[in-house]
Formats: C-alpha cells, sequence, structure tokens
C-alpha cells in the first residue's frame, strides 16, 4: 500500500487541489480559500439551502466502507445541492463484502463515467491508493481514514473555530479523550498548525495517548482541569472502541465521565467564552455531559451544518482544478 504520508499528489502542478486525501502539506492559503467558499454556502437557518450549478454533469459516488451518519449524508447533499449524480455504496451494499477488490469496485464505477470518488474505510492509504489509480480527470475525497486523516472533519472543524475566534495564532485549542485512535484530533492540529495556531493540548486517559510525533509543537497532558484553563475552544472525543483491541484496560464509562468527561464544572476553567466541539458521534454523559452538549457554549449542532458547506467547497474546488487542467 503506498505510503499515507504521501500528499504531493494531491495538488496538481499549478498548486490546484485535485485530491484531498490530508490537510498535511497544504497551504495557509488554499484552506483560507475552501473556507471562504465554505462561508459563501451558509445561509440562516430557516430560509432554502445554498443551491447552484457547479457539478452539474459530474458523477459523485460515496463509497462509505465504515458507518458514517454526518460524512455521508453531508457529501450526498453537498453534491446533490451543486447537481451532480450521486450514487451511493456501502459496506453493505457493494460487491466488496463478495470478495470483490477495492479496484474493482473503483474501475467498474469509473466505467459509469463517475468524476469524484468521496472514500471511508477503516485501513489506512486506502484514499491514497485508489488516487494513484484513478483516471486523470478523477478526484478522490478522503471521507475518513482509519485513524489517519479526516481532512474535511479538519476543515469544518477549522471553519466553526474562525466564527468565534477570527485569529488562530492567539487560541489556545484544548482535545481531550481517545487521542491515540482518532483521526478527527489529527487533521485538526494540522489545520490549526497551517493557521498558525501555536498552544494545542492534548489530555488523554492512560494507555489512549497520542504519538507525540504526529503532533508537533502539541502539549500532552494527562490533567485535564489545568489544561483547561484559559482554554478558547474546547474539543471532546469519543473512546473510538472499533479501532482498540484490548478493552480490558479501557475506563469505564462511568470512570471515563469522572476523570476525563466534560462537565459543566470543568468547562468553567475555560475562558468564559469557550466554545465546545465534538466531531460526534457524541456518547453523552460518557465523554461529554448532555448539560455540556446542549449548553450556551456548545457549537455542535454548528460543527453539522459547516461540514455541508465544507464539502460544497470541496467539491467546487476540486471541480474548478478540473476545469482548469
Ligand atoms: N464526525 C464524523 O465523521 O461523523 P460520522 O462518522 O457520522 O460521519
Amino acid at each position: 500500500m503506498k505510503s499515507v504520508e504521501s500528499q504531493a499528489e494531491q495538488l496538481t502542478p499549478s498548486g490546484g487541489l485535485r485530491h484531498l486525501l490530508t490537510l498535511e502539506g497544504l497551504g495557509r492559503e488554499m484552506l483560507t480559500r475552501l473556507l471562504d467558499q465554505a462561508s459563501s454556502y451558509l445561509r440562516p437557518s430557516g430560509t432554502r439551502p445554498a443551491r447552484d450549478e457547479a457539478l452539474s454533469g459530474m458523477t459523485v459516488a460515496n463509497l462509505f466502507f465504515e458507518p458514517s451518519t454526518r460524512t455521508r449524508a453531508s457529501f450526498e447533499l453537498a453534491a446533490k445541492r451543486m447537481s451532480a449524480d450521486v450514487i451511493n455504496l456501502d459496506v453493505n451494499t457493494s460487491s466488496r463484502i463478495k470478495g470483490e477488490s477495492i479496484l474493482d469496485t473503483i474501475y467498474t464505477l469509473q466505467a459509469m463515467q463517475v468524476d469524484v470518488f468521496v472514500v471511508r474505510d477503516a485501513s489506512a492509504g486506502i484514499p491514497a491508493f485508489i488516487a494513484d489509480n484513478v483516471g486523470e480527470y478523477t478526484s478522490v475525497l478522503n471521507a475518513g481514514e482509519a485513524d489517519i486523516s479526516h481532512p474535511t472533519q479538519g476543515l469544518l472543524d477549522l471553519l466553526t473555530i474562525r466564527q468565534e475566534q477570527e485569529r488562530f495564532d492567539a487560541l489556545s485549542v484544548t482535545i481531550i479523550g481517545d487521542i491515540a485512535h482518532s483521526r478527527v484530533a489529527r487533521s485538526l492540529a494540522q489545520g490549526l498548525r497551517i493557521m498558525g495556531t501555536r498552544d494545542v493540548r492534548l489530555v488523554a486517559p492512560p494507555g489512549l495517548q497520542p504519538d507525540m510525533e504526529l503532533y508537533p509543537g502539541a502539549e500532552f497532558t494527562h490533567d485535564l482541569d489545568s489544561a483547561l484553563d484559559g482554554s478558547h475552544v474546547i474539543m471532546a472525543l469519543r473512546m473510538q472502541k472499533e479501532r482498540i483491541r484490548e478493552k480490558s484496560t479501557l475506563p469505564s464509562d462511568e470512570e471515563y465521565l469522572r476523570d476525563y468527561g466534560l462537565t459543566a464544572a470543568r468547562v468553567r476553567r475555560a475562558r468564559p467564552d469557550a466554545i465546545v466541539m465534538h466531531p460526534g458521534p457524541m456518547n453523552r454523559n460518557v465523554e461529554i455531559t448532555s448539560e455540556v452538549a446542549d449548553g450556551p457554549r456548545s457549537v455542535i449542532t454548528r460543527q453539522v451544518t459547516n461540514g455541508l458547506a465544507v464539502r460544497m467547497a470541496v467539491l467546487a474546488e476540486v471541480t474548478r482544478t478540473r476545469r482548469d487542467r
């Protein structure tokens, strides 16, 4: 399998976004352009959503070989609102379950003139592997890759933060939970680094701490309360039990809530205007209490709204790159 860190091929020689495999290697200018484009798709609640013809005549295939609610629904809606034809395959309905290789699935769909593959897979390297094997004018968008990368989640988190705090360089961001197995944390930390944030604090229970080489410049602690002091942004993560083989060493739900759960008392240690984020799916009263998840500092539903806008922006960007080649 091709190295998952390889990302040279996601940009064209002239710097256009052809594939989105990881945020690593993208510049601040590109991220800002995607965030600005996403913002242009946002509409006040209660009004009609943004629509355009940018993907008219194009076909988007959503290939989800791992469960998803938010990412899958938002990529589908994004493509439809931009006038694309859309097909959806998941692990239970594709012929991969009968032993077909991922590439044969891709070649089958390419024969039906699919232009954009949106791929979620539990194995590292699959989006890059597909990107290396698709036709010249086909794009691959990573919709969640093992514990490696979730770039559109990183973008939607950046957009949500930017709506509250214009300057990324002055931010203190605390990420709490199973960072060892989190593609969300990795993509957010990459995005924050690109945007100039220097104070990223990682908090995880024993056994779930990350390889800090993957988080250059970030600090790690087991001490949640001190990490929250002065934070502008707090993100809670769930334990990714589907990626953990040895579950007997994990804290129980009650122990997790007691030691690492985001409670109202803990949120009060952060800045008074701090925002509370969670990528979902949420385990209420484990990593976050309902009082916090539904409370005044929570931006969790706004993250979902922003996710649709970000996916529209990414689809628009790869379409523009294709048109300009
Ligand atoms: N945050 C996220 O990726 O959610 P889904 O698994 O529901 O897509």
